[in-house]
């Protein structure tokens, strides 16, 4: 049975993410979302809140789940006998950070795990967290970013700040 993760922050998960996740669910048997809990980027929303709106976000997927996961991507891969990391590639300037960070997981875990990228679709090739951050403390509607009912989450979170 093929089984990959789609790691990272998620703060908050926009469409672009949704796009990598539905494409890759239709590539692996299972497909593992990973909330990265301990980040040093101070995010706006806990791995909670994060994972919650996840789980929300893919409930039409079957075979895709969220998990919270703490300390290296690799570890947790090698404990739930996962070996490809799914990650997606927006532009040039992703490259050289993937790059980098797919070829020392490839060294440290003994070449046992491998990286597969997707380009994000064009629709969504801007879009990061941080914009849709940036944009909702302003007050702006970032329904063209994010599901609905995430983007009443940015709402509320900045309204209460
Ligand atoms: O959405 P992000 O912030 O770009 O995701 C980055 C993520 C979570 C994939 C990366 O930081 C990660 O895997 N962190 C877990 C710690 C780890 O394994 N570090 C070694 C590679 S940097």
């Amino acid at each position: 049975m093929s089984k990959a993760i789609y790691p990272g922050s998620f703060d908050p998960v926009t469409f672009g993410h949704l796009d990598i996740i539905k494409r890759s669910a239709s590539m692996f048997d299972e497909l593992v979302v990973g909330v990265l809990v301990n980040n040093a980027k101070h995010p706006l929303f806990s791995v909670e809140e994060r994972t919650q709106m996840l789980e929300e976000a893919v409930k039409e997927y079957p075979n895709v789940s969220v998990i919270a996961f703490d300390g290296l991507l690799i570890d947790y891969m090698k404990e739930h006998d996962i070996s490809v990391i799914v990650r997606g590639l927006r532009a040039i300037t992703d490259f050289d950070y993937e790059l980098q960070i797919a070829q020392s997981n490839r060294k440290v875990s003994n070449e046992t795990i491998d990286t597969v990228f997707l380009t994000t679709s064009i629709d969504y090739a801007y879009l990061s967290s941080s914009i849709v951050r940036e944009y909702a403390s302003y007050g702006t509607d970032v329904r063209a970013f994010v599901p609905e009912f995430v983007a009443r989450r940015l709402q509320d979170r900045y309204q209460s700040k």
